[in-house]
Parts: structure tokens; C-alpha cells; sequence
């Protein structure tokens, strides 16, 4: 089913016709493509993809599309964008690697070793990458149940790429050195998925007078029951994930990576929290505050070869990592703030 009449319209101004025609098509991805993206492929399940139009972001007005299966979250998100203005900043683009030594003779004495070749292993990961640069290397000892480990940390700008494939490579590029620098076994090499280098930090306003006082006083009171409660809390985040998962599955972004990186901040001060907060503005309104971290990429892996995530990421019209977490911050904040207003005003048939 291609859009047509308005709608059409409106993504003709940032599309080409063909592209317009690729985003209603049944057989967008074929088969034979899917396979060459994954191993083991047997067929394809096709998601809808909702649209939203007019969330105001940093000023600037973002047609969004969201690939979700659940019915009422693209019209959550469609209030929410409504009801509020949207602003966001991005840290820089810093993921961390960690590799798990095992076996080390004097743990205290390999993290000398390993901090006084600092500079060398650097220049030995910065061989990997043309564009992503290692910025630096810390070790440290960890006591677990299987007995002392070493974990040394690298820290990557890996720029506007999500960053898994070059961080693991960084330290798969390492472990020699690093053996032989402890005396120890190299057990494990990876990512952490706990992106706390590229935070995003969202502010909504709803103006004064948009929302009734009534309205206002229930989301507020929302938000306090998920401050209290992490039953409640998890489930005001489950409300801020359908927005974000949804932009990053329409954009070829990896959901899991950023789910698992958000819960784990959720608790990361010993117990779990909401994500957001909303309290009555000084003026009469009302305004929200999200933070997470935010890994994703507008280059490399399916964000550039899926031909449905590519035409979403050139409609979202963002350039670098850091807009797209921004505008993925965003639309989850409007998702929270949709489903607290209709909550607290409708009841929970009106999602449904
Ligand atoms: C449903 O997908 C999401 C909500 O449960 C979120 C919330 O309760 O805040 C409606």
C-alpha cells in the first residue's frame, strides 16, 4: 500500500517518488537480500511502520517513522509530540570495550604493566580504524566468585557508526600484548552495552494552558509513583521504549543494544528508576526531563544496506549519531507522555 493523498504530499517534499513507493511496498527487502544481511534466513516478518509528523525538536520540525507491531503507540507518540516542544544535547560519541584477563600472577602488577604501555597499545588500536579513534585505556582488578580477574577498558569515539565492530576489533588487536603485559589469559573481548559516554538528554514543554490543571496534576502524580515504585517504573520505561525502540528499528538501529544499555541504567544508583521525570512548570505548564544513553549509527551495518532503514534515516534528514539519538530521546519522551496523558485522562481503553 503506497500513502497517498496528503501524507504523500508531505514525504514527497523529502523523498523521491521511488522512495515513496519503496516504503508502501509488500517485497521492499527481498529474500535473497535478507539473506546476504543474515545468516540462516527462512523468510521475512514485516513490521508496520506508523508515521508521525510535527515533532518539534531543537527548533525543527521532524516527520518520524516508527516500526512497531503494538497498536496505540504511534498515536501516543503523535500526542505527546503535539502537547510539547522538544529540546536535546547529545555528550560525545565514547563507547567502552572490556577485556577480561584471567589467570594473572599479581593483578596489581599487571595493571602497572599494562598503564606504563598505555601509549603503544593505543597506537596499535588506532591501527584499526581510519575514522574511529581509541582515546584511551584504563585496567583495573575485579574480585568475582571464580577468584581475582584484570579488566582493562578502552574508550573509543567511534563517531557516528554504533560502534560494536570496531571496539571488539580494538580489543581483539590487543590481546597479545595484553597476555603477554599481565602474564595472563585473555578470557573475553567485547563492548559494554552500558553506553554511559554517549549520553542524551531530552527536555519537553507543554505550555501553559495546553493541558488542564487536572491533567497536569496526574502526570505529575505518575511520575512520582514511578520515582517511588520500580513496578511502576518499569513499566513508565517500557512506555519511553516503545517510542525509542521503534525510531531504531525503523532506522536499522540495534534494539537490544540500547533496551539492555537503558534498563541497566534505570538502576544504575542500587535501584530501579524511571527514565523521566515530569513536574508543573513555574508558569502554569508542565515539563519532562528524560536522560539515557544512547548507542546508534547513521553509518555501517543495516542502517546503510536495509533499503526500508535507509529511506527512514534520509526522511528523519539527521547526519550524525548524536542527532539521531536525539530525535530517538525525543520520540520516546513523547511516547511517555502520551501514555501518562491518556492514563490519567482517558484510562488505559483509549491505548488499546
Ligand atoms: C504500553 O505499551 C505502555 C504503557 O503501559 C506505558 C505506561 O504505562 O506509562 C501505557
Amino acid at each position: 500500500m503506497s500513502p497517498v493523498g496528503g501524507l504523500r504530499a508531505r514525504l514527497l517534499e523529502r523523498l523521491t517518488p521511488e522512495e515513496v513507493e519503496t516504503l508502501g511496498a509488500r517485497d521492499a527487502l527481498s529474500i535473497e537480500h535478507a539473506d546476504k544481511l543474515r545468516e540462516n534466513v527462512l523468510g521475512l516478518l514485516h513490521v508496520p511502520l506508523g508515521v508521525v509528523d510535527g515533532l518539534t525538536l531543537n527548533g525543527r520540525g521532524f516527520m518520524v517513522t516508527l516500526a512497531i507491531e503494538e497498536r496505540g503507540v504511534v498515536e501516543m507518540v503523535r500526542r505527546g509530540a503535539g502537547l510539547a516542544a522538544y529540546s536535546a544535547e547529545s555528550s560525545e560519541q565514547i563507547m567502552m570495550g572490556q577485556i577480561q584477563v584471567v589467570g594473572v600472577p599479581d593483578v596489581g602488577e599487571g595493571i602497572r604493566s599494562v598503564l606504563a604501555e598505555r601509549a603503544n597499545l593505543l597506537v596499535e588500536m588506532n591501527a584499526v580504524s581510519t575514522t574511529r579513534r581509541a582515546l584511551d585505556l584504563t585496567a583495573r582488578g575485579l574480585d568475582t566468585e571464580a577468584g581475582p580477574m584484570l579488566i582493562v577498558e578502552v574508550h573509543v569515539d567511534v563517531k557516528d557508526s554504533m560502534g560494536a565492530n570496531v571496539v571488539n576489533s580494538m580489543c581483539e588487536v590487543i590481546r597479545p600484548a595484553v597476555e603477554a603485559l599481565t602474564g595472563g589469559r585473555v578470557n573475553m573481548a567485547i563492548l559494554t552495552n552500558l553506553s554511559t559516554g554517549r549520553m542524551v538528554r531530552v527536555h519537553a514543554r507543554v505550555p501553559a494552558g495546553r493541558l488542564s490543571d487536572g491533567v497536569i496534576d496526574g502526570v505529575v502524580k505518575a511520575s512520582a509513583f514511578a520515582e517511588a515504585d520500580p513496578y511502576r517504573a518499569v513499566t513508565h520505561n517500557k512506555g519511553i521504549m516503545n517510542g525509542v525502540s521503534a525510531v531504531l528499528l525503523a532506522t536499522g538501529n540495534d534494539t537490544r543494544a540500547v533496551e539492555a544499555g537503558a534498563h541497566a541504567y534505570a538502576s544504575l544508583r542500587g535501584a530501579y528508576r524511571p527514565l523521566s521525570k515530569w513536574r508543573r512548570s513555574p508558569d502554569g505548564g508542565l515539563m519532562g526531563y528524560l536522560e539515557m544513553p544512547l548507542s546508534v549509527g547513521t553509518v555501517g551495518g543495516v542502517v546503510n544496506t536495509h533499503p526500508i532503514a535507509k529511506i527512514n534515516l534520509k526522511l528523519l534528514s539527521v547526519t550524525t549519531a548524536a542527532e539521531l539519538g536525539q530525535v530517538a530521546a525525543s520520540v520516546g519522551l513523547a511516547s511517555n507522555l502520551g501514555a501518562l496523558y491518556s492514563l490519567v485522562f482517558e484510562g488505559v481503553k483509549s491505548i488499546q
